[in-house]
């Protein structure tokens, strides 16, 4: 499998980024190493999680989906083979646990170590803004990390664009660790922020794009086409938004490409954003087998300029 650098990194990893809120939510233990497995049988070695995944599922305090990972790392000896991604910030909910301060940030690590069962985090995100800690303080707390070997490299995920030039450019005149990576929410039917704030700024300082909900909580695969589809997963109410003109016009886009190529929706989704200059691993979960399958074609489908041309125009 072909790999791609991350940055100014020395991360290599296959195109396609396996999604870890699945794990302890949709997917347990068990189905969860079957999903690694599979995805790591066929080359892929990026994955990506957070600390606070999957909090929202009745019964979690979060910290399960890193849990599940590092439980297969162990059992699988693997570790040194995969590029993990894990992120700081988010709210545990419980009032207490969240933000970007050192001390948090210092604690939040050890945590999350302790649950991957690893020594290092490849890439550890900023997974929202955090706009009372100053940011020379949040990036030198992630400098003692990287000190101490604890964390290879450093990204961002949902700082609001002016931040996140901030945080670059503090980073450029002091010396403290720098944003290598971007992890935006973006796909067909989600562009323009990603497009007119993000872009230019991925550019300007090489850094490597991850975007998430990369098929838009499945509405993408094209199994959500009316009210009543949204029933086929808890899922499904996410995908809701989307259930509209422009919406459907993707989803016909998607339907002639795929059936053009004999591929599926999915994979032609996945295409067009592994099509676009900036991106280096679409993050997308699965919940079975087969709906694995159609995301690890995604790098083998070449879409033509034809192809490319008519996604555009209906999801503009
Ligand atoms: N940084 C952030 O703030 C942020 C926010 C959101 C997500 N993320 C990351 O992005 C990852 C991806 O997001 P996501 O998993 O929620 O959304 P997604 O990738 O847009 O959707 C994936 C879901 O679509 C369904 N699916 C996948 N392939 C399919 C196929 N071929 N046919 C039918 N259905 C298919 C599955 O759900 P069903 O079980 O419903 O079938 C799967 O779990 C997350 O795991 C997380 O790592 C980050």
């Amino acid at each position: 499998m072909k790999k791609v650098t991350l940055g100014k990194t020395d991360l290599q990893v296959a195109p396609i980024n396996f999604g870890g809120n699945v794990f302890g939510w949709t997917l347990n233990e068990q189905e969860s190493f079957q999903m690694l497995d599979s995805f790591t049988g066929a080359g892929f070695n990026f994955i990506d999680t957070a600390d606070t995944y999957s909090v929202w599922a009745p019964g979690n305090e979060g910290g399960e989906s890193e849990t599940i990972i590092g439980n297969w790392m162990k059992a699988r000896g693997n570790r040194q083979d995969i590029v993990l991604a894990t992120k700081v910030g988010w709210d545990f909910g419980d009032g207490k646990r969240k933000g970007l301060s050192a001390a948090y940030i210092q604690q939040e690590a050890e945590d999350s170590l302790r649950r991957l069962k690893t020594d290092y985090i490849d890439l550890y995100y900023t997974h929202i803004d955090d706009e009372v800690t100053p940011i020379e303080e949040t990036l030198s707390a992630y400098q003692e990390l990287i000190k101490s070997g604890k964390v290879r490299y450093i990204a961002a995920s949902n700082v609001p664009a002016n931040r996140l030039i901030e945080s670059l450019e503090l980073a450029e005149r002091t010396g403290l660790p720098q944003y290598q990576a971007l992890q935006p929410h973006y796909n067909l039917v989600e562009r323009t922020k990603f497009e007119t704030e993000y872009a230019p700024i991925a550019e300007k300082y090489n850094l490597s794009v991850m975007p998430y909900w990369s098929l838009a909580a499945g509405f993408l695969t094209g199994k959500y086409r009316s009210e009543e589809d949204l029933n086929k997963s808890v899922r499904g109410q996410g995908a809701k938004q989307y259930l509209n003109e422009k919406g459907l016009a993707v989803l016909d886009a998607l339907d002639q490409i795929s059936s053009k190529h004999d591929s599926k929706p999915a994979t032609v989704a996945l295409a067009w954003l592994l099509a676009q200059p900036l991106v280096a691993a679409p993050i997308v979960s699965a919940t079975s087998q087969s709906q694995l399958e159609t995301l690890m074609a995604a790098p083998l489908l070449d879409l033509s300029a034809e192809d490319l041309a008519l996604l555009d125009q209906a999801s503009r």
